[in-house]
């Protein structure tokens, strides 16, 4: 077997650089606070960092509003700061991926500003501009319809997100090459990798036609996307060894496996049919089955079960007050499933969302919770996060003992679980197996060797297989191998 690209050992740990470390005191996170906290990454063995845009941007979308494509936002620091955030990863054998956005830019960028200012203007169709609008509706519920006048013009502009992010123009190839260029030019700087936001926006009905009644979507995943992945690839492909991972936001599998099995598209793709489906065990493990018989190992799966748009797993699956135990049975399941975990900052510390008062609610779309600012240190108010008296966001109420301080010194916290299985992901290489294990269970096997079970119900269940106990999921550190506790995952060594 040949051996695996990095982005296929361990696993890829998301920063939302608003809320991981500030080191300038303003209370918004920071590149050089990234820069002093790797050692808290390398001790995880994370193979690559990716960060969410660190761009220049009015911050409408806090930062998935690019206002220029090759900058750094000075919230955030300098290029400067972040070839030294790159350096200082690359020292320790992590690698960076940046969030390229291609389908959007800042209603403040300067093409956008140009694309405005008049209907004849050279960059006018960089856009897409219409007189009458159609029934496209924006991705955000309250931004309600994806059109928005322009008084100036008269006409209307499309943006799939907030008015602040107007649609690029994919179908002019002068967009495209302009948005190839963004990617040679982070790619000469050093960096690894991109994920691309909202990749399927990129390739839309070129006729615009109304999606109400239509069999498919016409505001997305249109036919051209594959040409669209072939050319950005090409690009990424003039660079050796990096990689591309798409925010495949589908709910079709089939269409998800179409970005990934030729091998000349993409990398990796978040698997959204994995994250949007409820808690349970049947649903889990068609989920993991899916994506094998479809790629019929033509492509290496991605699993996430968090990020900065979604609740976090403590809390959306605590509707029986068992979202801690799941928090870190899941952390067993991704590092444990054959493909490339995908690690939200703090889903190792298994936090939980913030509580945000109405008067501090910032983000549009309901997701100031899941983006709380990391603590660090046990010690308000700062948390060792920052030294200003408040952060942009409130801390969870448990920063005082969920922090990472606390937690190394708990031979039993989430965080030394999380250590544990990065410790022993190496070994968990080999083929895997699904394991019939009874309802409620899903388990599968690695190489023949481990067993990895993971309990979805809220009771005791026996497990039908021997073995000596590697890791569990349970806090209370569970030996009895021949059962799983209420929502337990673990990983037995079978007896051979
Ligand atoms: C992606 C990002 C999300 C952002 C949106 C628009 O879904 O993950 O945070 O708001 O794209 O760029």
């Amino acid at each position: 077997m040949a051996e695996p690209a990095w982005w296929q050992r361990g696993a890829i740990y998301q920063i939302y650089p608003r809320s991981f470390a500030d080191s300038n005191g303003d209370g918004v996170g920071d590149l050089k606070g990234i820069t002093a906290r790797l050692d808290h990454l390398a001790e995880l063995k994370v193979e690559g960092i990716w960060l969410s845009p660190i761009f220049p941007s009015p911050m409408a979308d806090f930062g998935y509003d690019v206002a220029d494509y090759c900058d750094v936002d000075p919230v955030f620091g300098t290029l400067a700061d972040l070839d030294e955030l790159i350096a200082e990863a690359h020292g320790r054998g992590i690698k960076l991926i940046l969030d390229w956005v291609p389908n959007h830019s800042s209603d403040q960028h300067p093409w956008f500003l140009e694309s405005k200012s008049s209907k004849d203007n050279p960059k006018r169709d960089w856009y897409v501009w219409r007189d009458e609008p159609n029934d496209w509706m924006s991705v955000f519920t309250a931004c309600g319809p994806a059109w928005t006048l322009d008084e100036t013009t008269g006409q209307h502009y499309l943006h799939s997100f907030m008015p602040e992010q107007p649609d690029l123009n994919w179908d002019n190839p002068e967009v495209e090459a302009a948005m190839h260029d963004v990617i040679r030019f982070w790619m000469d700087r050093g960096v690894d990798g991109l994920r691309l936001d909202a990749i399927p926006r990129i390739a839309k009905d070129p006729l615009l036609r109304d999606q109400a009644g239509a069999a498919r979507a016409h505001n997305e995943d249109w036919d051209t996307i594959h040409e669209r992945l072939r050319g950005i690839r090409a690009v990424v492909d003039e660079y050796e060894d990096r990689m591309i991972v798409g925010e495949v936001a589908l709910q079709d599998l089939h269409r998800v496996v179409a970005y990934l099995q030729y091998g000349n598209q993409l990398h990796l793709a978040h698997n959204f049919v994995f994250i949007d489906q409820d808690w349970g065990a049947e649903a889990y493990a068609t989920a993991i089955d899916d994506f094998e018989r479809l790629t019929e190992g033509a492509a290496w799966p991605a699993w996430f079960l968090a990020n900065h748009d979604k609740h976090r797993p403590r809390s959306r699956f605590d509707h029986d007050g068992l979202g801690a135990q799941r928090a870190r049975a899941i952390l067993v399941m991704l590092y444990a499933l054959k493909g490339t975990p995908f690690i939200y900052q703090g889903e190792e510390l298994g936090l939980p969302d913030a509580q945000i008062p109405p008067e501090r609610v910032v983000d549009v779309d309901g997701r100031d919770p899941e983006r709380a600012p990391i603590p660090w240190t046990p010690e308000a108010p700062g948390y060792g996060f920052t030294t200003a008296d408040d952060a942009w966001l409130p801390f969870v109420d448990e920063a005082g003992t969920l922090n990472a301080q606390t937690q190394q010194a708990d031979p039993r916290s989430t965080l030394n679980l999380t250590k544990a299985l990065a410790a022993l992901r190496p070994q968990l290489t080999g083929e895997q197996e699904l394991f019939d294990a009874g309802p409620g269970i899903v388990a599968w096997t690695r190489d023949g060797t481990y067993l990895v079970a993971v309990n979805f119900t809220d009771t005791e269940l026996p497990l039908n297989a021997t073995g000596t106990l590697v890791i569990s999921s349970d806090p209370r550190g569970a030996v009895e191998s021949a059962s799983l506790l209420p929502s337990e995952a673990l990983i037995l060594r079978l007896a051979v």
